[in-house]
Order: structure tokens, then sequence, then C-alpha cells
């Protein structure tokens, strides 16, 4: 398949957008051996943050609209993989990905909106197979350390152990960072959605939507404070959990459930002590009722909340960073321990490495008779070779635990009553 451009970014004047394409051109350039454009709907924005990239014409720029079938139709048609951070993605992703899907053209995002990707990938998975197009959702903080933080845990399992871990717990012990108005317009757009069909908020609550014809056993309830035995800490409930439990349990099925059918995950924050976990599920509970009020949440997305364009400044960006820790056993409790951890702040500085060095896995380090068209998670489609190219290039560590060595938190941890 002959294209101009290896790949093109969309949504490049946005915040992450413009990150993306920042690290896209420090380390590769625009006159090297990858060819890639910037695209958005507005070419004097796009002209803006090529000055500002310091990228002359070189890095060719092209317009497009998200709600514009045609213009999608023509760009889609010029790039064998598309980079979008154009969201959210419930409100402008569905007419690029069945662009991608039907024209063969791969396509990588940064999508946290599970009732979204449950509702798209019925939709893709026959004309994305038939046309051989490689669609992965979610190749941001949610949800790639997570994804092949487990897996990675998991061929440790295999290697050492000969069996997979049938529970782990995703712990995240720290992370430091800011967000940006554009992820939180997603997430008030998944509010909207569900307070508009009530269906949507059993979606989310579903550990298994991503896996449609698939249901494990019910899985830990991540929204209260618990002693975790197994990682001998409290915990609250994760914020991120309910994207990326499904995108695990995802990766599991699509690789025909190496972990096993009865497989266990769920994800918490580590806490200091009971008194700040108990404070971290009263926190969540709060979040969830206020944004679950129509007006107050249009109210605070109107006048509170940061403002889509806008994110974390270059000092918060670079002196942010996070550190997960994922613990689990066998039936016969073998326990196996493994930590993932990242430089720069986890949703953009982060964010912006692993999405394009995913785009450039999926590219140039995963064979097509492996990983065909259809709709996948990173960890699916491009398991250990993403795991060694973000080790190489982004910033992440995935290291493995002694099963003798302590597990170490912030603060002394206490036990349960
Ligand atoms: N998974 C993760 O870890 C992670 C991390 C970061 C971000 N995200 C997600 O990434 C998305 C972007 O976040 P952000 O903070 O970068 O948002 P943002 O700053 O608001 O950027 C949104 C981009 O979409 C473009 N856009 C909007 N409507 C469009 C249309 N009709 N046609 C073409 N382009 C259009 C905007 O273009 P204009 O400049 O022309 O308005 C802008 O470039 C969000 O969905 C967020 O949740 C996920």
């Amino acid at each position: 398949m002959r294209r101009p451009f290896d790949l093109i970014v969309f949504g490049a004047t946005g915040f992450t957008g413009r990150l993306v394409a920042e690290y896209l051109q420090t380390t590769y350039g625009a006159d090297g051996r990858l060819s890639w454009a910037l695209a958005g709907r507005n070419l004097a924005r796009l002209e803006q943050v090529r000055r500002e990239l310091g990228a002359g014409e070189t890095l060719p720029l092209l317009e497009a609209d998200a709600s514009d079938a045609r213009s999608l139709s023509r760009l889609v048609g010029q790039a064998r993989l598309i980079v979008t951070t154009v969201g959210p993605y419930q409100l402008h992703g569905q007419a690029l990905v069945t662009a991608c899907a039907k024209a063969g053209t791969d396509y990588v995002d940064l999508c946290g909106e599970p009732a979204w990707m449950a509702a798209m990938i019925p939709q893709l998975q026959a004309p994305a197979q038939r046309s051989g197009a490689r669609i992965v959702f979610s190749c941001g903080f949610d949800s790639i350390p997570f994804d092949l933080g487990v897996m990675f845990l998991q061929q440790h399992a295999r290697e050492t152990l000969g069996v997979p871990l049938q529970r782990v717990h995703g712990r995240v012990k720290v992370m430091k960072g800011g967000i940006s108005g554009g992820t939180l317009a997603s997430a008030l757009a998944t509010f909207e959605a569900m307070g508009r069909d009530p269906a949507l908020a059993r979606t989310m609550a579903d550990p298994f939507a991503l896996t449609p014809g698939f249901r494990g056993p019910p899985q830990p309830d991540g929204d209260t404070a618990a002693w975790d035995e197994l990682a001998g800490c409290w915990t609250g409930p994760f914020v991120m959990a309910a994207i990326n439990t499904k995108n695990v349990h995802r990766t599991n099925a699509l690789r025909g459930h190496p972990w096993g059918e009865d497989f266990e995950y769920d994800e918490r924050r580590v806490a200091h002590n009971e008194w700040h976990a108990r404070g971290m599920a009263r926190t969540a509970r709060l979040q969830n009722t206020m944004l679950g009020v129509g007006p107050l949440r249009r109210l605070l997305g109107r006048f509170v909340l940061p403002q889509p364009g806008s994110g974390p400044n270059l000092q918060q960006r670079e002196s942010g960073r996070y550190e997960l820790l994922f613990v689990g056993r066998t039936p016969d409790a073998r326990v196996l321990q493994a930590t993932v951890t990242g430089d720069r702040d986890p949703g953009y500085g982060s964010t912006s490495k692993m999405i394009s060095e995913s785009a450039l896995c999926l590219l140039g380090d995963v064979d097509r008779s492996m990983t065909r068209g259809g709709v996948w998670t990173p960890g699916a489609a491009m398991g250990m070779a993403l795991v060694r190219r973000l080790q190489q290039r982004a910033g992440l560590q995935f290291s493995t635990l002694a099963p003798a060595d302590p597990v170490s938190h912030p603060i002394p941890a206490r036990t349960p009553a």
C-alpha cells in the first residue's frame, strides 16, 4: 500500500496533539526516515503550531474536520496510520475511526471513554478485518502502563512458575501530574451521555463491557476503602480503574484467555493509612454525585474546570512521574510482583510519548500476519514489542521484584484491625 505519509497527527492544535507533534519533531524530525504530517480543522492554527515546533515546510499540513466525512476519507487515504487526539471521542471520533476501518488505515487514539468503545467495537470489527486496518484504542496513560503491566507480570509468572496468576492487583503508588481541559471534557461528556441513557451507567460499571460474548467471574469492588492483603497496604478507589480494568480483560480475551477465564483484576490507589483510604473513597463518591447532577455538572464545566486547549505547564509535566505496582497470586497462593514507572506527568508528558511510540511500534515492529485487521488493545496488538520500545525510548521501566522483596510504600502501612 503506497501512501504519501507513514502517519498523520490529527488534532495537532490541541493540548495533547501539540505535545505529540513536538515529541515526533524533536525525536524523529520532519525530513528523516519518518514521513508524517500535521492535520486539524484550521490551517492557520496548524501553521502556528508548525512555527512553534521550529519545523519548516517539510512538515506538511492537512485540513480535515471531524464532522466532514469526505475530508476524513481524503485524510485517511494519505497515510498508513492516523494518530488522533481529537476528543472527546464520543463526540468527534466516530467518523474518523470508521473511515480508517474502511480504508485499511491503522489507527491509534487516547480514548478513555469505554461506553463509546463498547458501542464502536461491534461496528468496526468486520470492516477492519476486511480492510486490514488495525484499530488500537487507549494508547495513553489509560491504559498502556496498566494493560502492559499486567501482561508483563503474567509473562514473568509463565516463565518462573509455569502457570498464570489467577488474581492480579494493579496499585497506583505515585501519580504526579495535572489534567487538561480536553480530558475533563471527555469525562463530562461521559456523565452527560449517562444522564441521557441510564443503560450506559451499566456499561461503565461492567468490567466485561469490552469483551462482547464473554463474561468472567464477579470482579472485586473498587469503590470503597480496603486493606490489600497482597500488597500489604490500605487502598482507595482509582478514578481510571473503570477504563483500564475493561481493557485488561479485553487483552486477555483477544489473546484467547492465556490468564484463564476465571482471571480477576482490580485497580486501586495506595493510601498512607486507613483514614486516608476512607477519605479517598468519600471524595470519589462526592465527585460522582456532583458530576451526576446535570445543571451542576454544566456549571462546573463552563465556569470552574479548566477549558479545552489548556493543561499542565512545562514545569508540571517535567516534574511529574508515576509508579505502579502489580501483585498477583496463583490459586495455590504463590505471589509475584512487578513495577511500572514512567518519567514526566502521566497524562501528557508521558502519554504523548506513549501514543507516538505505539504508532511507530504498530507500523514497524508488529508483523501484520500476527496482528491482523481488527479492533485491538495496546497489549493484545503489540505486547512485548511495545514494552521494549517504551523502555528504550519513552521513559517507562518494567521491572520484576523478587518474591522475597518487601513491597515498599511511601509511608509504612497500618495492619488492619
Ligand atoms: N488516555 C489518556 O491517557 C489521555 C491523555 C490525554 C488526553 N486524552 C484524551 O485526548 C483527547 C484530547 O485531549 P486534549 O486535552 O488534547 O484536548 P484539546 O486540547 O481540547 O484538543 C482537542 C483537539 O480536537 C480538535 N477538534 C475538536 N473538534 C474538532 C473537529 N470538529 N474537527 C477537527 N478537530 C477538532 C481541536 O481542534 P481546534 O484546535 O481547532 O479546536 C483540538 O486540536 C481527550 O479526549 C482526552 O480525554 C487521553
